[in-house]
């Protein structure tokens, strides 16, 4: 009766059925990852690591469409945190939300 044939009610409740950490609740959520997982996951597989549908920064991009970091100076990948080793996730890297006071940037 769902969308896919899928055997709980939304595309999120059947990830959470083993995925549980990811849940929540979090004091800072990041609004794709309440709303649906394969925004940025191929459950299917895919040629990324994590199975996402695209690499950073390319797939934070698609909705962050400029950073506005005031002090990114150089911009060359593979050369600065923000193109260079995992990206974005570098700094980010609780990219499914934060449980820190001080997480608002999905940073800790
Ligand atoms: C029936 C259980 C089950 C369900 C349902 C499930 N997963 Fe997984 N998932 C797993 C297992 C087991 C692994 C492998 C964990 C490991 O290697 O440590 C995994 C791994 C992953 C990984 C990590 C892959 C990697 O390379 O590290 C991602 C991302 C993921 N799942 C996303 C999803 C998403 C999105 C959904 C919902 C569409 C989902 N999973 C539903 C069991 C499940
Ligand atoms: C905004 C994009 C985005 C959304 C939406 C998202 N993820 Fe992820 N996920 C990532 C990224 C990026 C990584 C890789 C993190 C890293 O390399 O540090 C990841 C890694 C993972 C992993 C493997 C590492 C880990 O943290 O366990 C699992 C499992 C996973 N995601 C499950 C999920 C589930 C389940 C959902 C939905 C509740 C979800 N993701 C929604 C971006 C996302
Ligand atoms: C599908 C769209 C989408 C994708 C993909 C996405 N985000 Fe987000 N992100 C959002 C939305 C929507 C918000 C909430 C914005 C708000 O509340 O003003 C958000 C919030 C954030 C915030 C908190 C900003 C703030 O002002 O509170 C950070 C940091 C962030 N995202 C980083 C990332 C990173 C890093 C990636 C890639 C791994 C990513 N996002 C991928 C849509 C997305
Ligand atoms: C070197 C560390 C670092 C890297 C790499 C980085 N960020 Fe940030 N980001 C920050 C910090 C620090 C803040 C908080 C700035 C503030 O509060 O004024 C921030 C804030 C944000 C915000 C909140 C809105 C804003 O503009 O203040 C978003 C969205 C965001 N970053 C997305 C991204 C994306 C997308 C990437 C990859 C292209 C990225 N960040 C790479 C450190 C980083």
């Amino acid at each position: 009766m769902t969308e896919s044939a899928l055997n709980k009610p939304s595309i999120n409740d059947t990830c959470y059925s083993c995925h549980a950490e990811k849940r929540g609740p979090v004091l800072w959520e990041h609004a794709p990852v309440t709303e649906n997982c394969v925004t940025c996951h191929n459950p299917h597989g895919s040629v990324n690591e994590s199975m996402l549908t695209h690499r950073a920064p390319q797939l934070c991009q698609q909705c962050h469409a400029d950073d506005g970091h005031a002090s990114r100076v150089v911009q060359q990948p593979g050369v600065d945190a923000f193109g260079g080793g995992k990206s974005c996730l570098n700094c980010h890297s609780q990219i499914h939300g934060s449980n820190h006071p001080a997480g608002s940037t999905l940073q800790r």
